[in-house]
């Protein structure tokens, strides 16, 4: 991929920055030792610094090595991991621990594609803790990077996309400072966590001012693009609202699916219906205007047609669960939205 002209002052700008406004006192800085770099990150994978903060202190004090991990019980580990969420995390640390004895002789490996072959750790984690606790250089690209890099660069397409990942993941590569990773890769994250955000971010304060397409073109809000939305599935139904004038004729739905145990319109057209339900219907049937609603999983297109039928005898539920309903109940009664509505037609027809 062609990079823009000014990408080298990329990293310039960031480490200089991450300097002057980067985050310098976690508890997890100031310190090379993996172990603790690596239990870092996968807290804060999925959570913020400060929920991260207490937990990662109490974990250290019982498993103050790679060793002390690997010999406790994984309910132990588990009960240390109670209130961060993600409980795989938990899990795979410990399983993580456990490999590090058992194949690397207790030792964390140093390069970042030996740590990514460790259970639960990706390619941007494994090159965290490798820039973190080694040096070493390589790219990170976690949900806060992609939306850094998205919008300076202007990267169109939902980073979730395996294209777009790929773009993002070679630009990552190409920007990257010849020395001072360390600090190029806690400025990218604590840029994303603090100045660049989803929402609002400071672009007044931001070091990629200037640089940053998103912020010269004002595109922070449609840049990264979003997550494209899930084609709607789209159902139909015919049904027929039998009246004799002053009542309509419903139905029970079974229990499952929509309207479950609710009162509906039977389905179907009036003259299948009227044979079925033994109903004489007087006049032709008159089809009425579609009816949209929106559920959760799909959309629904009602079909109504109205059927005058000759006054029927009963008024409780036959064995079908059929039922005469007033057709005021529309303002009172327990109904799908949908059917009020249908209902609320048919009364002032
Ligand atoms: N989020 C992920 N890694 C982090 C780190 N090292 N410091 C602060 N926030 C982070």
């Amino acid at each position: 991929m062609p990079l823009p002209p000014a990408t080298s002052d990329f990293a310039a700008r960031l480490i200089a920055w991450q300097a002057q406004h980067g985050r310098h006192d976690l508890p997890w800085q100031r310190t090379r030792d993996p172990y603790r770099i690596w239990l870092s990150e996968i807290m804060l994978q999925q959570t913020q610094v400060g929920t991260v903060i207490p937990y990662y202190a109490r974990f250290l004090e019982r498993f103050p090595d790679i060793a002390a991990l690997a010999a406790a019980p994984q309910a132990a580990v588990l009960e240390l991991w109670a209130g961060l969420g993600y409980y795989a995390r938990a899990r795979n640390l410990h399983r993580c621990a456990q490999k590090i004895v058992a194949e690397h002789g207790g030792i964390f490996p140093r390069e970042a594609e030996k740590i990514a072959e460790l259970p639960g750790i990706g390619r941007s984690t494994a090159a965290a803790v490798a820039a973190f606790a080694f040096g070493a250089r390589g790219a990170i690209l976690d949900g806060n990077v992609k939306r850094v890099l998205a919008r300076c660069f202007a990267v169109e397409g939902f980073p979730g996309q395996v294209a777009v990942e790929h773009r993002l993941w070679a630009l990552a590569e190409s920007l990257l400072p010849a020395a001072r990773i360390e600090a190029y890769t806690q400025g990218l994250m604590d840029l994303g966590a603090t100045l660049c955000t989803r929402g609002r971010p400071r672009c007044g304060d931001c070091p990629l001012r200037g640089l940053c397409v998103a912020e010269r073109e004002e595109r922070q809000a449609s840049l990264p693009t979003p997550r494209p939305a899930k084609a709607v599935p789209q159902r139909e139904s015919t049904v027929t609202l039998f009246t004799d004038g002053r009542r309509v004729l419903l139905e029970r739905r079974p229990p499952q699916g929509i309207w479950g145990g609710l009162l509906a319109p039977p389905e179907g057209k009036p003259e299948d219906l009227a044979a079925r339900l033994g109903l004489r219907p007087c006049g032709a049937a008159e089809e009425l205007p579609a009816l949209r609603h929106a559920f959760t999983h799909f959309r629904l297109t009602l079909r109504p047609w109205r059927c005058r039928v000759e006054p029927a005898a009963p008024t409780a539920a036959d064995a079908d669960g059929h039922e005469w309903v007033d057709l005021a109940a529309h303002a009172t009664a327990a109904l799908p939205t949908p059917v009020k509505k249908l209902l609320a037609r048919l009364a002032a027809a």
